[in-house]
């Protein structure tokens, strides 16, 4: 059996809950402790769901008996936060974005290159049962060779329900940072790395209004694009669209679609871990649903499959070279309508297949 791995925990908000309550689920790893610059959060999480110890930043990433800093920050605090975790001797696991920009993140990288340690990072949304099957579908030629896909995140903010939605209009925010992640990780994933991309944003509203509580009635100035659009190309051939936005209040465009040669597929909500996966093949009158062939699994499972590249020293699915790849493209996205350019991309590999006929939470 393998050895359980202790994960500490730093930043303990909104997203937290999720990894806190799927750890007693998973066979590898532990949560051990957990901190925040709000040390009564880190207590509350900590009391909630009986994590061992609540305790500050620095004692965290002092303690000889975690081994792995799963990064619950901020997107701003990502790559610090990182840094000092490899620093300190521990792998890491991020939740989205690895960096808010590719100078940050290309130093996260070369910083555990250099400590032999891993990094990890969200989303692992396409290790669900949902992206697998169409990834299944897809390397079995089902709709024959892909000729092009595209994606698209339309909504109008965040600042409707989450408590503190401030970061979402700063840089390192917006649809593409906060959104993007899990539409070109799953494109990456079913599809192949990017060879090159380019992009135009706006801002269409440049104030936003809190509406959620605790800070219902606070202006938030928006510093970062809000509705973006790109051209993908990946290095297979297949060309692809996105469009993402916090501008748009209704769409009725598919989240993500894949044109073959064959056929076309309607790929599951990448921000889901399930279905459905829908095909109609030339010559067909209506989209069929497939049968799932993957567990579900939930957020979480990249951090699972982490804990087991790390025992069984192979490379890990959800990580920091796949989610440079798509930083890269994001970023990107944002610079290129600056200058009119496409941007080449440095390129990742295309995360393995899980095997079929795996129980939930197994790798
Ligand atoms: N909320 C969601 O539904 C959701 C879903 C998927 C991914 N994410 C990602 O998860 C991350 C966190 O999002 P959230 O919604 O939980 O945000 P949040 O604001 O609710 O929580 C972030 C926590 O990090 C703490 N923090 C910030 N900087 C810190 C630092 N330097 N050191 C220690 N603690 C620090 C804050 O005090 C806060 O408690 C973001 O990267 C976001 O993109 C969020």
């Amino acid at each position: 059996m393998q050895r359980m791995l202790n994960v500490g925990v730093i930043g303990c908000g909104n997203i937290s809950a999720a990894y806190l309550k799927a750890a007693p689920k998973v066979g590898n790893f532990n949560i051990a402790a957990c901190a925040d610059i709000d040390a009564p959060r880190a207590r509350a999480k900590a009391a909630e769901f009986n994590v061992p110890r609540a305790c500050t930043v620095e004692e965290l990433l002092a303690a000889d008996d975690i081994h792995i800093v799963l990064n619950l920050t901020v997107p701003g605090a990502h790559a610090d936060i990182a840094r000092r975790a490899l620093a300190a001797g521990k792998h890491t696991y991020c939740e989205k974005p690895l960096a808010v920009n590719t100078a940050d993140g290309q130093g996260v990288l070369e910083l555990a290159r250099r400590n032999n340690l891993c990094v990890g990072c969200a989303p692992d949304t396409f290790l669900g049962g949902g992206i697998q099957t169409a990834r299944k579908l897809l390397d079995a030629g089902l709709i024959g060779q892909v000729v092009g896909a595209t994606a698209n995140m339309m909504c109008h903010g965040h600042e409707s329900w989450h408590p503190d939605p401030a970061f979402y209009y700063q840089s390192g925010g917006g649809p593409m940072f906060d959104m993007g992640p899990y539409y070109l990780t799953a494109m990456v994933n079913l599809l192949g790395p990017m060879r090159r991309v380019a992009g135009l944003a706006r801002v269409s509203f440049p104030e936003r209004l809190i509406t959620s509580e605790p800070k219902s009635g606070t202006r938030i100035a928006v510093e970062t694009p809000t509705h973006i659009a790109g051209l993908l190309e990946f290095a297979s051939g297949a060309i692809g669209t996105i469009t993402t936005s916090f501008d748009v209040w209704h769409a009725s465009v598919p989240r993500i679609e894949i044109y073959g040669s064959e056929g076309s597929m309607r790929v599951p909500d990448p921000n889901t871990f399930s279905g459905p996966v829908e095909v109609r093949l030339r010559g067909e009158t209506q989209w069929k649903t497939m049968p799932l062939e993957f567990p579900e699994n939930a957020r979480g499972i990249g951090l699972v499959d982490m804990a087991a590249a790390i025992a069984e020293n192979r490379p890990l699915r959800a990580s920091g070279e796949l989610a440079f790849h798509v930083l890269a493209a994001m970023e990107a996205m944002l610079e290129t309508p600056k200058s009119g350019a496409y941007a080449e991309l440095p390129t990742a590999n295309r995360p393995t297949a899980l095997p079929a006929g795996l129980p939930e939470w197994q790798v």
